[in-house]
């Protein structure tokens, strides 16, 4: 037995209503995650923590009923687990040792630390014991370029001017290091795969601020190597990929990956999408979390406007991007029961 977006991502029919789920489902918007994440102590505590980990992954499931749960985690555990610093300052987002106050890629661990990795293995085998069979679990890593430009800046932001730099400067320790993190994000999800999860996702966040060739070179053909060297070991390992704002190029990277599924942002156009892909990878998304915020008669026309524009396709329905923290809740229900003509 399994859900709604196994089913449509084994080749299935589309699904009216489509199942239902949300980047970040699990996070500050949510006064339980906030309650066990000061038990917790930390962000990184609670991410490292299999028992806290499972239960905050369980707690939109609980309260909304979503289609599927996503594992919690961070895409910034690679890193952790190749031995680079990382922390998370309240309300300042991610801070690393910069690649190159490291000593560079040497000081880097050739594997990932199996005491850190282990424990995230351990919440997805706690998870899909706990949720019911008709609800999907996504595992999930960050792609290699998104990665790679907080690993060289040591924080997000407008700073992938530092791995872009790198990448013009010294393309040769840029390949390198993206061909580490394809190797290390290869093994990661096979064994999120092993562990339990019916399907990964995988976020290139800064994907939409690259050049259309640095775009097939550091986004496509990192996630081909990616997709094949999953799928090695697990045949037809289920993944989407999310490259935000990249959406023009889906035709390329579904072609050139065979990814199952294609997470889209508020900006993609739909016709475009939709001619480019031709019904072959599953859509994924797309409402601007900033109408979630807004709620009413904006929200209820934005929704409609998505179901509209992928009507008749394979979609899910998720936001195109994570949920904001200051969300209220009640938007929250109001998105599902509207998405469900409940
Ligand atoms: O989707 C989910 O609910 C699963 C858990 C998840 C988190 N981060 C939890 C989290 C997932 C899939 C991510 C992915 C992630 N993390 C991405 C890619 C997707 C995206 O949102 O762009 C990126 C770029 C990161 C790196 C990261 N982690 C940043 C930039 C921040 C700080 C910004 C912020 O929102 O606070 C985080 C922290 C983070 N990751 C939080 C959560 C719930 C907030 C930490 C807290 O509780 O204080």
């Amino acid at each position: 037995l399994a859900g709604k977006l196994v089913a449509l991502l084994d080749g299935g029919a589309p699904l009216s209503p489509p199942p239902v789920w949300m980047m970040r489902q699990a996070g500050r918007y949510l006064p339980e995650y906030r309650a066990v994440r000061d038990q917790a102590g930390s962000f990184l505590n609670l991410c490292f923590n299999p028992e806290l980990a499972a239960e905050v992954t369980m707690q939109p499931i609980r309260r909304f009923g979503f289609d599927a749960a996503i594992l919690f985690s961070d895409i910034l555990v690679v890193p952790h687990a190749l031995g680079q610093f990382v922390a998370f300052e309240a309300g300042e987002g991610p801070r690393l040792t910069p690649l190159h106050e490291l000593g560079r890629l040497s000081a880097l661990r050739d594997e990932l630390h199996a005491d850190v990795v282990g424990k995230v293995y351990e919440a997805v085998r706690l998870i899909r014991a706990t949720l019911p069979p008709d609800v999907d679990l996504l595992g999930f890593c960050g792609a290699p370029w998104t990665v790679a430009t907080y690993m060289v800046a040591g924080r997000g932001g407008d700073d992938q001017i530092a791995a872009k730099l790198m990448a013009a400067r010294e393309p040769d320790m840029f390949a390198s290091l993206i061909d580490r993190l394809v190797d290390a994000s290869i093994i990661y999800l096979v064994e999120q795969l092993r562990a339990g999860v019916d399907a990964v996702q995988i976020f290139d966040t800064w994907a939409g601020t690259l050049d259309p060739a640095s775009f097939e070179r550091w986004v496509i053909a990192p996630l081909a190597k990616i997709v094949a060297g999953v799928r090695a070991k697990v045949p037809n390992a289920r993944i989407i990929a999310f490259p935000k704002g990249g959406a023009q190029h889906i035709d390329k990277l579904v072609s050139q990956t065979a990814v199952n599924g294609f997470g889209l942002d508020w900006t993609a156009d739909s016709k475009q999408v939709r001619v480019a892909n031709r019904g072959r990878a599953v859509l994924q998304g797309n409402l601007d979390p900033i109408t979630l915020i807004a709620g009413g008669k904006a929200l209820d026309q934005a929704i409609d406007n998505v179901l509209d524009n992928f009507s008749g396709e394979r979609l899910i329905f998720n936001l195109g991007h994570g949920i904001r923290p200051e969300t209220p809740i009640e938007h929250v229900e109001r998105m599902i029961a509207r998405v469900r003509g409940t």
